[in-house]
């Protein structure tokens, strides 16, 4: 095996903290420096079990800084990047679309620039992954399925910036040959996960006898994949596909938000010896989000046939595992919720 140095950004992130755990373990021969900004979604408690390994760095910076980012690539001599930061919640973008333009557009053109400045179109055993979403394809109505030559229609400023990021790698592959995969993943769910996005937020607030906040009357359908079955997808196209292609990556998967809370309020209810129906009365209906998407569901046949991957885990067995991971680690959710993990980099790292 050759000996590369990979540069993953946002790997202190949910999917990230996966993929760096994942190459980290499975690649002693390689190098992964993983860099992150660690903003609120940031957490490097989510990787203390590999913080110490020989072949892992941590650097702390900001991808929308182009000159720090230029000199990152010309010091490290970076062979490939695999790029996951990104502002990531729907909701927050809502609020504050800005700061999903700075970073997942311009964050990612530098990133681009950087590894084109570096490569100077020798691309041999150079690679450039970007790692998207399905919610660039827009909603689907009752049926169908998104594959990877749907064009984009994405609704909200999280999805457009997101789309927008995509168009950008493309163009690098098309422009300046660019060695570049991407590939868009539905939701996932698993382990690490920060506790505003559905399924751990609604895992806290049962856990604590909390109100579920379901949006306007939970009929939104997502597809959902375990998100070590992600990390493993990103494995096999990064060291498999061709430059220039794109991969759908998903679970074949869907459920109604209801339907996945309803079972949560289950799995949940057995797991706390709680009588059957309790959690279920936690559950309050909220105002829909704005352009709030009816179906994503995706069609992930070409991943499975070209390059042998298939999801490893049921839902249901997923879902339970999920929630034993957050019942164990009640010290990780009382550390992201109280915020006590912004202060783990300082302790940790302030004094290399
Ligand atoms: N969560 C999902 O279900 C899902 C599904 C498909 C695709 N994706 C994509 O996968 C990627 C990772 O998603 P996630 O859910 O792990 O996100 P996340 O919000 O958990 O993590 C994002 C990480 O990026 C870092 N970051 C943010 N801005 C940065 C900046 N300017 N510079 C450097 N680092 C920065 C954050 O600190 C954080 O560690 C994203 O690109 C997202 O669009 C997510």
């Amino acid at each position: 095996m050759m000996t590369k140095k990979i540069l993953i950004t946002g790997g202190a992130g949910f999917i990230g903290s996966h993929v760096v755990r994942r190459f980290v373990k499975s690649y002693p021969d390689y190098q992964i420096v993983n860099l992150d900004k660690l903003t609120y979604a940031g957490n490097l408690l989510n990787l203390t079990d590999i913080e110490s390994a020989p072949n892992y760095e941590f650097v702390k910076g900001d991808i929308v800084d182009a000159a720090f980012i230029a000199e990152l690539f010309r010091t490290a001599q970076f062979d490939a990047v695999i790029h996951l930061a990104a502002e990531s919640h729907v909701d927050r973008s809502i609020s504050n679309p800005m700061e999903f333009v700075m970073t997942n557009v311009i964050g990612t053109v530098n990133l681009l620039n950087a590894a084109k400045e570096q490569w100077k179109g020798d691309y041999a055993q150079k690679r450039f992954y970007h790692v998207s979403t399905d919610e660039v394809y827009g909603a689907l109505g009752e049926t169908g399925m998104f594959t990877e030559t749907t064009a984009y229609d994405p609704h909200s400023p999280y999805s457009a910036s997101k789309a927008s990021s995509d168009h950008f790698v493309r163009a690098y592959h098309d422009t300046y040959g660019l060695d570049v995969v991407i590939s868009n993943c539905s939701n996932n769910y698993g382990s690490h996960h920060f506790p505003e996005k559905l399924i751990p937020l609604a895992i806290n607030n049962i856990k604590n006898n909390k109100a579920v906040p379901v949006y306007g009357k939970g009929e939104n359908v997502r597809d959902w994949l375990w998100v070590e079955d992600h990390a493993r997808a990103i494995d096999v196209i990064f060291h498999q596909a061709k430059a220039g292609e794109t991969y759908n990556i998903g679970g074949h998967n869907e459920w109604k938000n209801i339907d996945l809370i309803k079972l949560l309020c289950k799995i949940m209810d057995e797991k706390l010896g709680r009588s059957a129906g309790t959690s279920e009365q936690l559950i309050t209906y909220v105002t829909d989000r704005a352009g709030h998407d009816l179906r994503y569901a995706i069609d992930s046949s070409k991943l499975q046939e070209k390059l042998n991957w298939v999801p490893s885990l049921q839902f249901e067995e997923g879902l339970a595992k999920t929630v034993d991971w957050y019942l164990e680690n009640e010290q990780w959710l009382d550390d992201v919720t109280s915020s006590n993990y912004q202060s783990y980099y300082e302790t940790q790292y302030a004094e290399r």
